[in-house]
């Protein structure tokens, strides 16, 4: 729209965003989980709608307000996450992964809650590798489909950062890869963002800092280059 400075250059486009973090459950009444708030990926959501396009946002937890103008599928796990992404893939132009996915969920979820009585004074929790979302999506691409990846690392130089988002770009094979670095007061729940997108070869597109709604529109911006 006008007040955002963006004319709308993504009109006809459907772009499905992943946003916040799963959940993995334990029992009942506990999970595994990540301190992911959605913010980034809720403001890739808003931009891309304002800026015209048609927007499926597969959400997991989010700690922010649903954002308006998009279709919102909630989540909770990264079984469930992979099962939405997949199928909404199928007719998207473009697929952002900004969600924090669960690397690994327990083996087994317990039917009743674990009592410590049953444990003893320590537990071992033995944990399964979830699938990856990403580099499934990217082995099945449709031709002209644009698949952009998060980075989120905690290597604080930038060059060793920057070497690791190479490392996973070449991984994942997806087209745009968006170098987050994430810590202890940075990255997570922050209103604030600062990014590094990569393209396929590596070469740095865009360096982008500020709100996390500015950050979404300098990573939309790719879509045009
Ligand atoms: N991702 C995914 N499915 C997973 C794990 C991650 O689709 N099971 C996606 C994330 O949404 C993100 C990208 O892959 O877009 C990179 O996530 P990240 O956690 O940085 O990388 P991993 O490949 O999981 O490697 P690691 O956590 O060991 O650094
Ligand atoms: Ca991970």
């Amino acid at each position: 729209d006008a007040a955002s400075g963006h004319r709308q250059d993504l009109a006809g486009l459907h772009v499905l965003i992943s946003a916040g973090g799963t959940r993995e459950p334990l029992d009942p009444v506990r999970f595994l989980g990540n301190r992911s708030s959605g913010k980034q990926g809720v403001a890739l959501a808003e931009a891309a709608a304002r800026r015209g396009a048609s927007v499926t946002l597969v959400a997991a937890h989010l700690e922010v307000s649903e954002p308006v103008g998009v279709q919102l599928v909630s989540v909770s796990t990264a079984l469930e996450m992979e099962r939405s992404i997949r199928s909404l893939a199928a007719t998207a132009d473009v697929v952002i992964m900004a969600a924090a996915v669960a690397d690994y969920r327990p083996s087994t979820v317990q039917p009743g809650k674990i009592k410590k009585d049953d444990v003893g004074d320590t537990l071992t929790l033995e944990l399964v590798k979830n699938p990856d979302i990403l580099a499934g999506l990217t082995a099945v691409r449709r031709p002209g489909q644009v698949i952009i990846g998060f980075a989120a690392e905690t290597e604080s130089d930038q060059a060793a950062l920057l070497a690791l988002g190479r490392t996973k770009l070449a991984r994942k094979g997806c087209d745009f890869l968006v170098v987050n670095r994430v810590g202890w007061s940075q990255g997570f729940a922050t209103d604030g963002n600062a990014i590094t997108v990569l393209d396929r070869s590596g070469a740095i597109v865009t360096e982008a800092s500020g709100t996390k709604m500015s950050v979404a529109n300098s990573i939309l911006d790719v879509l045009g280059s």
